[in-house]
């Protein structure tokens, strides 16, 4: 689609995880890229091996520029130069513990960096918005799977930045309907690009399920702590909708596809999951199956804040986007190890 026209798509924080992996796909549709990240939570290395797959060619197209949402001069200069025809905006902190310690620095970074955004993709008539949001918004759902009218509710300063931001874009279009704005909810993005050369890399102690494994296959963590094995569920542990980042970087691409055809859009709501229940149990033993080795548990009390069971209604992407995830977490599991074998360090070499 996007050869045809030659359109211009700013991602901002696409040098982070999913960023890299949506750009990628979009270079490979035939879109130009330009990147805008401050780099707080990835490394410039990140687009060097996104130009890498994407070839000599279609390399070409991908521009980054190092800028921080917060400061509007950056914005400015990026939007003066370049004519943008729509914005995926994925720039954002996102640990939740993180973000009860230090909640200013949540609102700050969140709050203040997308709302410079919007005042300035307004300015230059650009009205195109790709939202990253969350399943967080769902809170603790009282009902499973979760459908996107449900009500929504925070948990944590991290999910009140989403929850805040999705109430911001809703009054954003309805004061100025020239606006299309889709939000995309994901559910627990996982895996990494089959070749194995771009994938997750926290800083610190990983807070997720699937980065954690990880660092323990690779020997950098000694035992993984299943947090709850009491919880109404088959085997105890608790259930998630865990999604192959590479289906995600997808439903970018299928969400582009409506802002440009669709006329009536408004600000509408997706959620990018498979639809299917994974307990952490059953992850441990589909990515110890995939690494052929065996990864030591220790089981231990709830996380506090922790939902029991989160799974997402797949029906209105499916009818309204035409996307459907096709991976399952046996191909999860078998990219994620892929991606840490070749790179147990993640970015860096070993320090
Ligand atoms: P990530 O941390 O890997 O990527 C975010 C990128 O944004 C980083 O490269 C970071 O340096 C950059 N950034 C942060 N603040 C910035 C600022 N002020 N200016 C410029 N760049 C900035 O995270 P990710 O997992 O790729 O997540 C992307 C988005 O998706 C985030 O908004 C996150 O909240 C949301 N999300 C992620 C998950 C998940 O589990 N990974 C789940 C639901 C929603
Ligand atoms: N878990 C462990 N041990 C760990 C890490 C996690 O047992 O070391 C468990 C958790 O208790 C939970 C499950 O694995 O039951 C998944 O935990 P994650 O931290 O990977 O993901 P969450 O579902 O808790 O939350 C994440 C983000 C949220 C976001 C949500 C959906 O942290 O902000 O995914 O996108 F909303």
């Amino acid at each position: 689609m996007g050869s045809e026209f030659c359109k211009r798509i700013l991602v901002t924080g696409g040098a982070g995880f999913i960023g890299t992996h949506t750009v990628l796909q979009l270079l490979k549709d035939g879109f130009h890229v330009t990147v805008v990240d401050n780099l707080d939570n990835s490394v410039e290395e990140a687009v060097d091996r996104v130009r890498i797959l994407a070839g000599e060619d279609l390399s070409r197209n991908l521009v980054f520029s190092i800028g921080d949402l917060r400061n509007k001069s950056d914005l400015e200069k990026l939007f003066s130069e370049t004519r943008f025809e729509a914005v995926i905006h994925f720039a954002g902190l996102k640990a939740v513990g993180e973000s009860v310690a230090k909640p200013m620095r949540y609102f700050d970074n969140n709050l203040v960096g997308t709302l410079n955004l919007y005042e300035i993709m307004g300015k230059y008539g650009c009205k195109k918005m790709v939202f990253s949001s969350s399943a967080t918004v769902y809170g603790q759902p009282e009902k499973i799977p979760c459908v996107e009218d449900f009500d929504l509710k925070a948990m944590n300063p991290y999910g009140r930045t989403k929850l805040f931001l999705e109430e911001i874009a809703r009054d954003i279009q309805k004061a100025d309907p020239e606006w299309k704005i889709i939000l995309l909810r994901y559910f627990n993005p996982v895996g990494a690009h089959e070749s194995g050369q771009i994938g997750e890399d926290p800083k610190g102690i990983p807070n997720n399920l699937m980065p954690y494994i990880e660092r323990v296959a690779v020997g950098r963590l000694p035992e993984l702590n299943v947090y709850g094995h009491d919880y109404p569920t088959k085997d105890g542990s608790a259930v998630r909708d865990y999604i192959h980042v590479m289906d995600l970087a997808d439903g970018h691409l299928a969400a582009l596809r409506k802002l440009f055809t669709a006329d009536e859009i408004g600000c509408v709501a997706y959620n990018l999951g498979t639809g299917r229940g994974t307990s952490v149990l059953e992850m441990v033993a589909a990515f110890e199956k995939a690494a052929g080795k065996k990864i030591p548990v220790k089981l231990c009390d709830r996380r506090h804040g922790d939902a029991t069971a989160v799974y997402a209604s797949t029906e209105k992407a499916q009818k309204e986007l035409n996307w459907k995830a096709k991976y399952g977490i046996e191909e999860m599991c078998r990219d994620q190890w892929n991606w840490a074998s070749k790179n147990p360090y993640g970015y860096q070499s070993k320090p």
